[in-house]
């Protein structure tokens, strides 16, 4: 059942809700608290740096509801314990788990992929030393990894050819573990081929039981990790980067948290390197150490020191 939250502001609505999860009516321990959404909510920024805010409390409570019954557990203040008090980093990455959305496809920023392959590419590998020609990409939150696999595909298209000795690495991380597991099987759903070229579809996909399912070659090309971005210890392993792609996860972050990752980023990038947000998102107010880069229909970052 498609679950309308417009509706949910009724208390009727709010009633049935309940029923639907399993709840009975009328019991107030189902209720999740203001203390309890309170401790849930900053231990998870602590962590990620994600915030909820409170007018998302009761899309939090629904999605948190399945922790409860999961765990055996009979209140969300007694989910609150045994998540804060416990210090419980298994139970937290399943949290995180339920409440980030994973919206993604291939070749979501068609501009921002011409300008990597026109321009960002070569640049990049014009300034490199003839000894060390490794291009390092990160695809730093990457969902399911539409967004990894086509930076594969466009470099497979438009560079393997003219930069045979160029080794392109490409790492492709996410804080959610269950759509890294998607990611490595990399069979997709037509809606996430929605936005992609009929050739590519032709050359990259084998379509099985209504599946595109990626190739080996494609596929191999991306190793997958899982790393928190406001992590800063899990962010300094990923040192020496070129490109940086960190689109539609700055979202999730509030402006101190916002400004604590694009810093981390900043640190680790090469110099000369590129950071890559969302096609709606901007370092406004964020950041003044990257440089804004303009291309036809497409701002980019850039590190020059
Ligand atoms: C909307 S998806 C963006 C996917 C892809 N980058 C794109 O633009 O299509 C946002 C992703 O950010 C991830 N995310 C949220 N907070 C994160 C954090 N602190 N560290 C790493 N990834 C995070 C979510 O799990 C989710 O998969």
């Amino acid at each position: 059942m498609a679950f309308d939250f417009q509706k949910f502001k009724s208390s009727l609505f709010k009633e049935r809700y309940r029923e639907y999860n399993g709840y009975s009516v009328g019991n107030n321990n189902s209720a999740m608290t203001d203390e309890a959404f309170f401790i849930l909510r900053d231990f998870v920024y602590n962590n990620c740096g994600i915030y909820i805010n409170e007018s998302k409390k009761h899309l939090i409570e629904s999605r948190i509801n399945y922790r409860l019954k999961i765990n055996k557990i009979n209140s969300f203040d007694e989910y609150s314990s045994f998540l804060v008090k416990n210090e419980n980093r298994k139970e937290l990455n399943e949290l995180i788990d339920s409440i980030t959305i994973n919206e993604t496809y291939f070749f979501r920023g068609i501009e921002q992929f011409e300008a990597l392959t026109k321009v960002i590419i070569p640049e990049i590998i014009s300034n490199k030393k003839e000894s060390n020609k490794t291009v390092r990409i990160w695809s730093a939150a990457c969902s399911t990894g539409e967004e990894a696999y086509s930076i594969a595909i466009t470099i497979n298209e438009n560079l393997r050819t003219e930069y045979p000795e160029v080794n392109f690495q490409i790492l492709a991380s996410d804080i959610n573990k269950s759509v890294l597991e998607t990611a490595k099987r990399a069979e997709y759903l037509e809606y996430s081929v929605r936005n992609t070229p009929e050739e590519y579809i032709r050359r990259y996909f084998v379509i099985k039981d209504n599946l595109y399912c990626l190739k080996n070659d494609i596929k191999k090309m991306v190793k997958f990790s899982n790393i928190n971005l406001y992590d800063t210890e899990q962010v300094k392993m990923v040192s020496g980067c070129d490109i940086i792609f960190c689109c539609n996860v700055l979202i999730y972050f509030d402006a101190v948290s916002r400004k604590k990752v694009i810093m981390d980023l900043f640190d680790i990038m090469n110099n000369h390197g590129y950071l890559i947000v969302g096609q709606s998102e901007s370092l406004h107010g964020i950041n003044k150490d990257f440089k804004l880069v303009h291309f036809p229909k497409v701002m980019v970052y850039k590190k020059e020191i």
